[in-house]
């Protein structure tokens, strides 16, 4: 008999025939299921393949207890109970690296897009409001010359600053070592929220960062600048970001990630200001299907008996 592995959704763009060979591959379709039907579907599981949103905790695998490996589709782990799994030996993978590019290129985006308030724009020639040649219309802010503060400074924060040189910005990075990447500067947070015209958060959820863009934070940041968050949600205070952004105490804001996911804050809808994307950081074809070959690569060798290349500690 083979093992089961459970897919709690499907992943995009790839060939199961592989993974069927070695598991009874289970589950999938578009939405997980809720928990009590999760439970009765994937019971004997020994893989559960959950995604960067699907919450894996000690109460989950006491109702599967025969669960060993949580292959996780995304890179972020701040939805699986690290300790839990460890408690009871269940192996954690992500997949990292993959999604460097592709989450860099759409901070960029938002980044832009914020500043040249292309969002906006868009929806005010949809709505016929685009009536007279103004000089003066729909201003936004430049990006050339000013300065890019990047909390967090892992591959994705670096691949910003990569980006970032290339449209001229100047950069600082918060994070909790140097590093010997050229041409940006390590400075303390608040310094970096004080000096910096974007701030784009590349953090990854802990029980340290959540909340790290706090309402005092938000106090402090140069008036008129830009946040970009493509880490995630519960990093921003979000009733203090719409508080500001509806003040003018900052321009814009470009968010991909929220709390509670798919949820997205009234207050941000209300706001022209801000750029709404539905969490498509990694959100390519190619790097999406690249993430899902790695989740199967990686069931498949700890199958196979061989060791994990992305075992989360
Ligand atoms: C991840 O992998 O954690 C990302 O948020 C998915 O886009």
């Amino acid at each position: 008999m083979k093992p089961i592995l459970y897919l709690v959704r499907d992943l995009p763009g790839q060939d199961l025939g592989p993974l069927r060979a070695a598991f009874d591959v289970r589950g999938g379709g578009p939405a997980a299921l809720p928990r009590e039907r999760l439970v009765e579907a994937a019971r004997g599981a020994a893989v559960l393949v959950p995604t960067y949103i699907d919450r894996v905790d000690g109460a989950l695998l006491d109702l599967l207890p025969t669960v060993r490996h949580v292959a996780s589709y995304g890179v972020g782990v701040n939805h699986l109970d690290l300790d839990a799994c460890r408690a009871r030996r269940v192996l954690v993978t992500n997949t990292p690296g993959v999604l460097t590019d592709a989450t860099a290129d759409h901070a960029m985006a938002l980044l832009l897009a914020a500043a040249r308030r292309v969002a906006e724009g868009d929806r005010v020639v949809r709505a016929g409001g685009w009536r007279a040649v103004e000089p003066a219309f729909m201003l936004g802010t430049e990006v050339t010359g000013k300065t890019l503060g990047l909390v967090g400074f892992g591959r994705i924060g670096q691949a910003v600053a990569r980006r970032a040189r290339g449209f001229g910005l100047s950069v600082l990075y918060a994070s909790p070592r140097p590093s010997d990447f050229p041409d940006a500067r390590h400075v303390p947070l608040d310094v970096l929220l004080a000096a910096s015209d974007f701030v784009s958060l590349h953090t990854p959820l802990t029980k340290e960062t959540e909340g790290l863009l706090s309402r005092e934070r938000i106090a402090r940041m140069k008036p008129g600048a830009i946040v970009v968050n493509t880490a995630r949600g519960a990093v921003v205070d979000d009733d203090a970001l719409a508080e500001a952004l509806a003040s003018g105490k900052l321009a814009a804001a470009g968010l991909d990630v929220f709390r509670d996911e798919p949820r997205v804050p009234e207050a941000y809808l209300r706001l022209a200001n801000v750029v709404l994307t539905p969490h498509l950081g990694s959100g390519t074809r190619e790097t999406r299907a690249a993430m899902a070959r790695m989740v199967l690569d990686e069931a498949l060798r700890v199958a196979r008996g061989e060791p994990p290349r992305n075992a989360v500690p």
